[in-house]
Formats: structure tokens, C-alpha cells, sequence
């Protein structure tokens, strides 16, 4: 692998741990203005402290989030569709790779949606993605989306994750299920778990331990990060199990310390 890549590899996925606490707040680019996403400039700042890397559009970026920002950029470059479409399927390419680069991007998002009707579509823009990718040394990070009528099982994610892989991503984005190992185990490279639905803090700490245990490098989470009513306590603890092999239990006990 080239050095450059490599090297912004190594900023998200820290070389000591092999592990990642990416915080997602791209979820207006199809959503609009998500709960507590509101301000995300706000919703972020105090938040970066405890996050490897943060993932987000363009839009976002430029707009909301200090130039002076140490943290590493994964940076949504599919999108196009809305949630007032059935069909979320049907993205493009919506970022060039020159104003990745003059963004400064570590890494490169984009969703594939396996079994959908744009299925097609969205695997060859993540092999398009990764050929720009390859060019300049920028990794890509595949968002296995799941369609509305898809399950979340073994059988379906690890198919995602692995044709993600096979097509040239750097890392993969899925969600956890039942049988997870086998998902990870079938996947040549670092996967990192979508927190899902805002659920209470207990159970989100849960589904950390669980992935990391399972053999993701990390989670790339947001909602139960930035929706919970103690965000900044929540991403800590949620570092203390991905960063310091704390279990799930010893990050609540020390959550429910610092809420009181
Ligand atoms: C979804 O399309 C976005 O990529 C989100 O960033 C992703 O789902 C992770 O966020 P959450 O933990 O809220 O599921």
C-alpha cells in the first residue's frame, strides 16, 4: 500500500490500538436537519475532544466546523437522494476528488446498497471512487446501506461488507447482527459498526463491546453519540470501551459517575 495511503489510514485507525472512534454527523446529506443535528457545528465542537475521526459532507464542513480542527476527515461523497423517496438506492458521486483533496479529506464515504434496486449503480461508483482514490492516495470507507425491505443478518451484511472489500474499499461501514465474527471474518479489511437507532446509553455501550469483542476496529457512531442527553460523557465512555478495551459495564458505571 502507498505510503500516503497508509499514512491517512493510520490517522483514523490509530496504529497502537487498531482501533477507531469515528463520530458520524453526515446524516442531513439525505435526511435534512436530523435531531441534534440541528447546529452541527455546536453539536460537534465539544465532542471532537474524544472522536478519531469525523464524518461529514462538504456542506457541513465548510459551513460549520473550524478550519483550525485537528481531526481527521472521512468525507460523504455519495449522495442525491432524499428521504422523501422510496428508494434511497439511487445515489451518485456527489464530491470531485480535487475538492476532497483541497478539503483536506483523510478518507472517502460513499454507500453501496446490495440487493437494491440501484445495486449496480452504487458498486461501480464505489469502484470509480476507489480508482480516484488509489490514484491519490486517499482510502475509501464503504457505507453498507440497507435497503427497507433488506434484513440485517450475517448472511446479508457479510455479503455487503465482502463484495465492498473485493471492489477495492479500504474500510467498511455495516451494522451488527448476530453471528458478527462471521462478517468480519469474511471481510479482508477493517470494519467499523453504524450505532443504528438512538437507544438508551446502557444498550448503545452494549452494541460497542459486542463489536469490538466480534472483531470490528471500531464504530463509526452518531445518533446515540450526539441524541443522547449526555453527549460528550456518551463519547467518552463509548472510547473507553473501543480505545481502552474497557467492557461495556465499566463504561456504564463510570458514565453513570460523571451524569451523577
Ligand atoms: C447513514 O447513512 C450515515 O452514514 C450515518 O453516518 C450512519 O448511519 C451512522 O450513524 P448512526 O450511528 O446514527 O447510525
Amino acid at each position: 500500500m502507498d505510503w500516503g495511503m497508509r499514512n491517512r489510514l493510520a490517522r483514523i485507525i490509530s496504529p497502537k490500538t487498531n482501533r477507531c472512534v469515528m463520530l458520524a454527523v453526515d446524516h442531513g446529506y439525505f435526511q435534512g436537519p436530523t435531531t441534534g443535528l440541528e447546529h452541527p457545528g455546536e453539536t460537534v465542537a465539544p465532542l471532537l475532544p474524544y472522536a478519531d475521526a469525523l464524518m461529514l459532507t462538504r456542506g457541513v464542513l465548510r459551513n460549520t466546523i473550524d478550519g483550525g480542527a485537528q481531526v481527521p476527515i472521512v468525507l460523504r461523497v455519495s449522495g442525491g437522494t432524499s428521504v422523501l423517496k422510496d428508494d434511497l438506492s439511487d445515489e451518485d458521486l456527489t464530491v470531485s476528488i480535487e475538492d476532497a483533496i483541497r478539503l483536506n479529506a483523510s478518507c472517502l464515504a460513499l454507500s453501496i446498497f446490495v440487493g437494491s434496486p440501484h445495486e449496480k449503480k452504487s458498486l461501480t461508483n464505489l469502484s470509480k471512487l476507489c480508482d480516484k482514490g488509489q490514484k491519490y492516495g486517499i482510502p475509501v470507507l464503504a457505507v453498507t446501506a440497507v435497503g427497507r425491505d433488506m434484513v440485517r443478518d450475517e448472511r446479508y451484511l457479510g455479503l455487503a461488507c465482502r463484495i465492498a472489500a473485493e471492489l477495492g474499499a479500504q474500510i467498511v461501514k455495516t451494522y451488527y447482527c448476530d453471528g458478527f465474527e462471521k462478517v468480519v471474518d469474511g471481510c479482508p479489511v477493517p470494519v467499523v459498526i453504524a450505532g443504528g437507532k438512538k437507544v438508551e446509553e446502557r444498550e448503545a455501550l452494549r452494541l460497542a463491546y459486542s463489536a469490538v469483542s466480534d472483531g470490528a476496529v471500531g464504530v463509526d457512531m452518531g445518533r446515540n453519540i450526539f441524541q443522547s442527553r449526555w453527549p460528550v460523557q456518551m463519547i467518552q465512555a463509548v472510547r473507553r470501551i473501543v480505545q481502552e478495551g474497557k467492557s461495556d459495564q465499566q463504561a456504564w458505571e463510570e458514565l453513570e459517575g460523571m451524569i451523577g
